[in-house]
């Protein structure tokens, strides 16, 4: 009898013949590594709903991204915390506002680390929305794009290769590249959250930042989780007004976009494991019901299988070191 004829177990036996037929492998190379840079502190500070993330002063946000970059991460996704927020957020284009200070210190540790910047007013706004606000309280789509552009044109010039808008405004992308070409920067990238979510798995970044909208919700510009086919418009949008990296927005639960979004464009494509993917993790492990290693990298795994091409993880140095062993 020589049935099964073909047993799958074959390939199966050993570690090296498993390493040998796997197909998907996670590399350093592959990941963001999200810092917070506050204006607010003068030591690291640990973000209580995020275990083994702080807030750094620019310096030492600068030093983290040399010691990541060390570990095989190229690049860092830098969010900033000002001094003082108000309802514009007019410390978001301060020449030596709080990104600005920390990219400059990061590019002169090495120039070689790739800066990516968070193009976002909610940071910035003392009421938490992503945008300028109407008489009516609803964000001002058109006006918020003029402080985007001059956002993203102020990171260009203090030395930053990538700007990550994700304010989900309509037309950020378009307004933010004329702005970067106007000023002489049409060689700066642009990383758009082409896909965001309206998600409750931003819940321990908000309190990292302090950016939770003081009223209301983001539901009139992030994207609502049943839509699929909308997140592809979203994508083909940014991709016609010239951006260099789409994004989905988060990762975990949005497996099936990613997939979509690979097959169907063909620009590089991030995906974002974000704060309360994270948080899980270490809520499990704290908890003794999962392994953080083998579930970190069981995650990562299947985000890079459904098709990231990149990885924006907390996770990121972490994973650097255990691939080194
Ligand atoms: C907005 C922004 C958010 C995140 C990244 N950029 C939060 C939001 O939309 O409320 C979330 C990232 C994370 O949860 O890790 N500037």
């Amino acid at each position: 009898m020589n049935f099964p004829l073909r047993r799958m177990r074959r390939l199966k036996k050993s570690r090296s013949l498993r390493e040998l037929v796997a197909e998907t492998r996670l590399h350093p190379s592959d990941f963001i590594y999200p810092i917070f840079v506050s204006e607010l502190n003068k030591q690291p500070e640990s973000i209580a709903s995020m275990p083994g993330i702080y807030r750094y002063p620019p310096k030492d946000a600068a030093r983290e991204a040399y010691r990541v970059f060390k570990l095989g991460i190229p690049a860092v996704l830098l969010f900033g915390t000002p001094r003082k927020k108000d309802p514009t957020g007019s410390e978001a284009l301060r020449s030596d506002g709080i990104i600005q200070s920390a990219i400059k210190e990061t590019k002169s540790l090495n120039p070689e680390i790739v800066v990516v910047t968070d193009v976002c007013l909610c940071e910035y706004t003392d009421h938490g929305h992503c945008g300028l606000l109407k008489e009516d309280l609803s964000v001002d789509n058109d006006a918020t794009l003029e402080v985007l552009a001059g956002q993203a044109v102020s990171h260009a010039e203090a030395g930053a290769d990538i700007v990550a808008p994700s304010s989900m405004m309509d037309g950020q992308v378009g307004a933010i590249r004329h702005a970067l070409d106007d000023n002489g920067y049409q060689d700066i990238a642009i990383m758009s959250y082409s896909a965001k979510y309206c998600s409750a798995f931003y819940g321990p970044f908000r309190d990292a930042v302090d950016s939770a909208p003081k009223f209301g919700d983001r539901k009139s510009y992030q994207m609502d989780p049943p839509n699929a086919a909308e997140a592809l418009e979203e994508i083909r949008l940014d991709v016609e007004e010239g951006v260099d990296i789409v994004m989905v927005k988060p990762a975990l639960a949005y497996l099936d976009i990613i997939r979509r979004a690979k097959d169907t464009f063909h620009v590089p494509l991030a995906a974002y494991n974000v704060s309360g993917e994270y948080a899980m993790v270490k809520l499990a492990a704290s908890a003794k019901i999962a392994d953080e290693k083998q579930l970190t990298l069981e995650i990562l795994t299947a985000i890079k299988r459904a098709g990231a091409d990149i990885i924006i993880s907390y996770h990121a140095a972490q994973v650097a070191e255990w691939l080194r062993r």
